[in-house]
């Protein structure tokens, strides 16, 4: 325990918890990934499942994040090297280290592509262009290397910036003016979205279930994009946990922030799927979706333009209120295990997630043809980390607290030491014991094709 001079820091108020660690959660996960995913796999039912896994595997993985991270009061290596000393439990905790690495590098080129768009918006770029015009924008500027590159390295420097100025300065006082405004921007565009012309077609994809689109894959694409969205998995709530106060409350953030993320998601999908299905683009046209629906709708509405810099503006900002909480997993591991400062760290790891990063932007463009497993670098990170390292990691996140942690501990951390009823307990700790692992093993060795049902 010797070695770290100053007193570690943590959030403020109860409103900076919420803000940072909804402000984690809700991002291009929610806008950009939820409503392309529920496209390439059919719609309603695949949002059932998701609601389901959520509930069922979402919040208990959440709250036992919170849990290790607020009591070992350490970075997520730091936590379990705290909690289980000599152990190989600290495994966990270097993988979320990798994790975050992985994320952050593709994570960040298309929270770039909201800068062009953002860009683009200013300068009146899509003023006049038809669908297909706007389809063309789209693929020629993915495909090119040097604005994508560009934009790239702004995120990673806004990033950066908030995260070397502190947990109280940096994340908690720029996330509690960025949430807000997100929420109120996406109300406007959903009302506008749901009253275009066709838009019927649109909300029955999203609430008339088809069953027969489902397949194992459909159940592993849930989780991970559950996981993905909530921010789990990975340590993030980890280290956000261990700036939460001994006197907070950590199932009401829990739940907070799972119902905030959920209802963002939802929406954006309800901003969204009208929209394509008025203007006739495929619901399964992947990663460009929102990129290439939105500035369809803002096209047709008048006074399009300021609704797309406000748009822009705030989907950048979702994800930079995400990406600075998994370049944070990363310094928080620097600062602490190799003893650096805040502000050396924070450029150390914006450097070497960079080095990766760099390799995702091209895969849209000069890489577009250098593949591993079939998938391009970009997609290798999305889909290893969501579909693999998340559930992995949240499957021995909970086994952890469930068999390891005790009893005992995990009571006293969500009752704050007796001051809360949290009659819920026993539930939890039978979700975790038992569901919560079967579950995401089963789900993922299904989803991977170990086993067949
Ligand atoms: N949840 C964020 C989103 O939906 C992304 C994110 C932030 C994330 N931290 C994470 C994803 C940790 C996985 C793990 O945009």
């Amino acid at each position: 325990m010797s070695g770290i001079p100053s007193p570690r820091e943590s959030f403020g108020s109860k409103f900076g918890i919420i803000a940072a660690t909804a402000g984690s959660a809700v991002g291009l996960g929610n806008i950009w990934r939820y409503p392309y995913i529920t496209g390439e796999n059919g719609g309603a039912a695949f949002i059932l499942i998701y609601l389901l896994i959520v509930i069922a595997i979402g919040i208990p993985v959440m709250l036992s994040e919170l849990a290790i991270g607020r009591r070992a009061q350490q970075n997520v290596y730091g936590s379990f090297r705290k909690l289980a000393p000599n152990r190989p439990w600290y495994l966990i905790g270097l993988m979320g280290v990798v994790a975050a690495f992985m994320i952050l590098a593709f994570y960040t080129v298309v929270a770039g592509w909201t800068l062009e768009y953002l860009y683009q918006s200013f300068i009146g770029g899509f003023h006049g262009k038809s669908p297909e015009e706007l389809v063309g924008m789209y693929n020629g500027f993915i495909g090119s290397s040097t604005r994508p590159l560009i934009w790239f390295f702004v995120f990673m420097g806004l990033t950066a910036f908030i995260v070397a100025a502190g947990v109280k300065n940096g994340i908690e006082k720029s996330t509690k003016i960025l949430m807000p405004l997100l929420f109120v921007i996406l109300i406007v565009l959903i009302v506008r979205s749901v009253t275009l012309p066709g838009a019927a077609k649109g909300i029955s994809f999203l609430f008339k279930p088809d069953f027969s689109k489902i397949t194992a894959t459909t159940f592993l694409m849930a989780l991970g994009q559950a996981f993905f969205s909530l921010s789990i998995g990975m340590g993030t709530l980890i280290t956000y946990g261990s700036y939460i106060q001994k006197r907070d409350n950590l199932a009401t953030t829990a739940l907070s922030v799972i119902f905030t993320d959920t209802l963002v998601a939802v929406l954006a999908g309800i901003a969204i799927f009208p929209a394509v299905f008025a203007f006739n683009i495929a619901p399964e046209s992947g990663p460009g979706l929102a990129f290439i629906t939105l500035p369809n709708i803002f096209e047709q509405m008048t006074g399009g333009t300021i609704f797309s810099i406000m748009f822009f503006t705030l989907l950048g900002v979702a994800a930079l209120t995400s990406t600075i909480s998994v370049l944070e997993v990363i310094v928080a591991f620097f600062v602490e295990e190799l003893k650096m400062k805040r502000s050396a760290a924070t450029w150390l790891a914006t450097l070497s997630v960079s080095a990766l990063g760099v390799l995702c932007v091209l895969s849209t463009s000069s890489l577009a043809n250098f593949k591993l497993f079939d998938k391009t670098v970009f997609e290798l990170m999305d889909f290893t980390t969501a579909n693999v390292l998340l559930p992995i990691g949240g499957l021995f996140i909970v086994i952890f607290v469930a068999w390891f942690f005790g009893r005992d501990k995990a009571k006293e951390e969500l009752s704050n030491n007796g001051q809360l009823k949290a009659r819920y307990i026993p539930l939890f700790l039978f979700v975790i014991k038992f569901i919560a692992p079967l579950a995401i093993a089963f789900v993922f060795l299904q989803g991977i094709g170990l086993i067949k049902l």
